[in-house]
């Protein structure tokens, strides 16, 4: 695709972000579809935050993406916020509306859309999810407003309990999903919630690449076949919690597609198009790559 005077231009703020998928997704997803378009990644620390966005926003940049840690604060780089955003407190994905910065978060979308791809509908469902990071909390917060009828959230009472705490009560407050907060470490009240879970998520870093052998579950004893459980790690393909409950005769999935699905969310609130997903998926997103 050819760089041109009318070119917008998208792109990445973090650090690191050499390794992102991201401007391999979008530009191939611009140039299948023929929109004048550039993604490109920016090393921006947290402390250089809000000079690369008022820079970005001078040049008249069309929007922007940003990773951990800088989510939190390009929240309040914002002018506005989606109703998600406001609610998780922090913002992957910024669109500039001639010169008016709204701030989205599209990775608790990626999620539900990623239950959707495989097959499942979690609406009016009961849904346990492990972990209150900061991915945990968009799944919570997108779940609940997309009409799960109640949310179990298990956390350690570590750094993030007291955001835990905020976080069921945002979403008590301000969806009428049913969420309730329980210690990691309680074995029965996380066996009653799985027994009554049409889902189970693994919103926690355990298991993921180089701890591989790291389970967020002890053994497999509460795991039951009509329980669909799903990590968000990708990298392992297959955690040690996916090979129990495959095991256990369970559905499972992991969070490739969650990552494909942020990426394509945000490319239709820059663009008002559809990513070409099954391009994008065989390109960039087989089980093997
Ligand atoms: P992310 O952006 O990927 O969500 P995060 O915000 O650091 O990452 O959140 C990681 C989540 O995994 C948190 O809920 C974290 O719990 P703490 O805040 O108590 O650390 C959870 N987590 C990480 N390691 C864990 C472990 N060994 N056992 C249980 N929970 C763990």
């Amino acid at each position: 695709m050819e760089i041109t005077g009318h070119t917008k231009l998208t792109g990445l703020l973090g650090s690191p972000v050499s390794h992102s998928i991201s401007p391999l997704m979008h530009n191939k997803a611009f140039e299948l579809l023929g929109l004048d378009y550039s993604y490109l990644c920016f090393n921006v620390g947290v402390d250089s935050l809000a000079d690369a966005v008022h820079g970005l926003r001078t040049l008249g940049a069309r929007g922007w993406n940003c990773t951990m840690p800088d989510k939190q604060r390009m929240c309040e780089l914002c002018d506005s916020l989606s109703p998600a955003a406001q609610m998780i407190r922090a913002v992957n994905t910024v669109v500039n509306e001639n010169g008016i910065l709204i701030g989205h978060n599209t990775d608790g979308i990626g999620y539900m859309m990623s239950v959707k791809e495989a097959g499942f509908d979690i609406i009016g469902k009961e849904m346990t999810l492990l972990g209150a990071g900061g991915a945990s909390t968009a799944i919570a917060v997108q779940a609940a407003l997309d009409g799960v009828k109640a949310l179990n959230i298990f956390n350690r009472r570590g750094r993030s309990w007291e955001h835990a705490v905020k976080l069921t009560d945002t979403i008590n407050t301000n969806t009428s999903c049913r969420a309730s907060l329980y210690d990691l470490a309680d074995a029965a009240s996380l066996e009653k919630c799985l027994r009554e879970s049409s889902i189970l998520t693994n919103g926690t870093s355990v298991g993921m690449a180089p701890h591989e052998s790291e389970c967020i579950l002890s053994d497999d004893s509460l795991l039951h076949p009509e329980l669909i459980v799903s990590d968000i790690i990708y990298n392992p393909r297959k955690t040690r919690l996916l090979q129990m409950a495959q095991a256990k005769g369970c559905p499972t999935f992991n969070g490739l597609y969650m990552l494909l699905f942020q990426g394509a969310e945000a490319f239709r609130l820059w663009t008002g198009k559809e990513m070409p997903i099954n391009a994008i998926k065989q390109a960039y997103f087989t089980p093997s790559n």
